[in-house]
């Protein structure tokens, strides 16, 4: 009785933020091309590539190693990532860097004698790290389509860490926060924590990982995969404990994998696939919508939001079941993007009333800290299109610094079932699909997308957020395509969540237009506020005179530039 009182107060008080805000009008719009990253000085070293005659892979890389340096809780080395390409003549093209189970992890590898999971210990320290696959991913793309030479994409990353960076207010409060668990997870005192307490404007410089970076500048992959730093990360697991070896190293290849593609209306989505579930379940959700009058109910109506959340409740519960890696797992792509197949999975969806998810999941959905991963959109200035989502999973990954070499370890293993139906950081559960094994890449809500309108390039888009980031794709585009919002609109606009379990809507404060939360929860939603926000994200949007719209999510400090 007190809960629910409770949740209504909350669903109340989330009805007091709903200002209107205008969500037509434009972010930057410039000529030719448009870089958007979670960092202004990223974006503007992308923006310099460009301006240089680079193209958007080339760019696509200088922003990757200079957010290894200024954006460290999520841009990173060692950590992995997915990359959809889209080139000016259509070609299509998707790059799989994630990170993989080193080949000493077993699937009960963080249960105890009893059979339950240790607390933690796939989330934080050097036993959650996997494989980092960032470097041999930015290799690959730069051999594969890199313009420009590769020291000159390096480079500019090396200045920002051996010269410094004033931090911005956000990311002063960020370090200042993990000082705790900087000191508890490091064998040895990070640079991080050399200052006290961190203020705005500080300068942080990063000598180690410039080092790194001058290898990974001179040598390529072998800068980072063999010699002097592939020693420092085996000694730094010898010292934590961790299970990473110089043979793990040696053997990490990303991969080139086909994108999964979905027609909807004038509209194809191109997207990451398996072992991304993100692609898969964005298109089922846009299918399903493609079937209801979104547009007429409006945007974050009761009917809309409603119908959004049951859909959403039906592809997360896919999700569970049938995504994994499928180099280790045969998932059914073609079968579930299957129109047929899609349409199916709506029978019975009441428009009255919540379904019930079966069982719900103990615990308030919000994952236990700040998560952490940043999306990045490029368009270069003859129409290449290329969507990057990054991350060492959550805020500074596994908090593990390799000593010597300067950068952060993911704590990407957490992505993985660890037991079956036992959630994850982001209250996901899964089973056999997504079980560890020696080599296997973690499932992944990552979904870096290209969106083409009647066979031209529209719209490039992906997001942060964990569990929360398909949603959050998913609403961006239906905001622009349905609503008629402008780039910058459909970012700035409040977005929800829903994700089968557990049984819970979260949503951002003001995000459910009035009255709406109190009509969802006497349907039968479970709403939770979510402070902090749902989903960064970083798009831009080709407008009608070819001109280009970026979006950055006022959420963080992500900025656009181009020209
Ligand atoms: O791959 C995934 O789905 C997660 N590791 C992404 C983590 C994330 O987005 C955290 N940031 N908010």
């Amino acid at each position: 009785m007190i809960r629910s009182r409770l949740i209504f107060l909350l669903v109340f008080i989330s009805l007091l933020g709903c200002a209107e805000r205008d969500l037509k009008e434009r972010g930057l719009v410039t000529d030719q091309a448009m870089v958007v990253s979670a960092h202004p000085l990223a974006s503007a070293v992308g923006s310099s590539i460009l301006r240089q005659g680079g193209n958007a892979i080339d760019a696509a890389i200088a922003v990757q190693f200079a957010l290894a340096v200024v954006y460290p809780d999520a841009g990173n080395i060692g950590g992995g990532g997915f990359l959809v390409l889209r080139q000016q003549d259509g070609t299509l093209d998707a790059l799989d860097y994630r990170e993989k189970a080193p080949a000493a992890a077993h699937r009960n590898m963080y249960l105890n004698e009893e059979g339950e999971v240790i607390d933690g210990l796939s989330y934080k320290g050097h036993l959650a790290a996997g494989v980092p696959g960032t470097v041999d991913g930015m290799v690959q793309a730069h051999e594969k389509y890199g313009s420009m030479p590769w020291d000159k994409l390096v480079q500019p990353a090396i200045e920002l860490a051996a010269k410094g960076f004033p931090l911005t207010s956000k990311e002063a409060r960020k370090l200042n926060e993990q000082r705790a668990d900087f000191i508890t997870y490091n064998t040895k005192r990070p640079e991080f924590i050399l200052q006290d307490h961190w203020r705005e404007g500080d300068t942080l410089r990063l000598q180690h990982l410039a080092h790194t970076l001058e290898r990974i500048r001179d040598k390529g992959r072998v800068g980072f995969y063999e010699g002097p730093t592939a020693d420092l990360l085996v000694a730094e697991m010898k010292r934590g404990r961790g299970i990473i070896t110089k043979a793990d190293l040696a053997s990490y290849r990303a991969v080139w994998r086909k994108p999964v593609t979905g027609q909807v209306g004038n509209y194809r989505i191109i997207s990451m696939p398996p072992p991304s579930s993100g692609g898969i379940a964005l298109i089922q959700l846009l299918t399903i919508s493609e079937k209801y009058p979104l547009q007429d109910w409006g945007w974050n109506t009761v009917g809309s939001a409603h119908f959004m959340i049951e859909a959403e409740r039906r592809v997360y519960a896919d999700r569970a079941k049938h995504l994994g890696d499928p180099d280790f797992y045969d998932v059914p792509v073609e079968d579930l993007l299957d129109t047929a197949y899609i349409s199916s999975r709506i029978k019975g969806l009441s428009l009255d009333k919540a379904a019930d998810s079966d069982e719900i999941s103990a615990g308030v959905p919000a994952p236990p800290e700040s998560p952490n991963t940043t999306h990045y959109s490029i368009i270069d200035a003859q129409g290449n299109a290329v969507s990057v989502t990054t991350t060492l999973n959550s805020s500074f990954g596994s908090k593990v610094l390799v000593a010597g070499a300067g950068f952060l370890l993911n704590n990407e293993m957490d992505d993985f079932s660890v037991k079956p139906g036992f959630p994850n950081s982001y209250g996901l559960v899964g089973g056999e699909a997504n079980a560890i094994r020696p080599g296997k890449r973690m499932l992944s809500s990552m979904t870096p997308t290209i969106l083409e309108k009647d066979g031209e390039l529209f719209m490039v888009v992906g997001s942060m957020g964990g569990s929360t980031i398909i949603t959050t794709v998913y609403q961006i585009i239906l905001n622009v395509t349905k609503h008629g919002f402008s780039m910058q609109g459909a970012i700035n606009a409040g977005r929800f969540h829903h994700q089968w379990k557990p049984d819970w809507v979260l949503s951002e404060w003001g995000a459910l237009g009035a009255g709406t939360g109190l009509e969802l929860w006497l349907k039968g939603h479970r709403i939770a506020p979510k402070d902090g926000g749902i989903g960064r994200a970083a798009g831009i949007l080709v407008l009608p005179n070819g001109k280009l719209e970026g979006g950055a999510d006022p959420r963080g400090d992500d900025a656009a530039a181009g020209f």
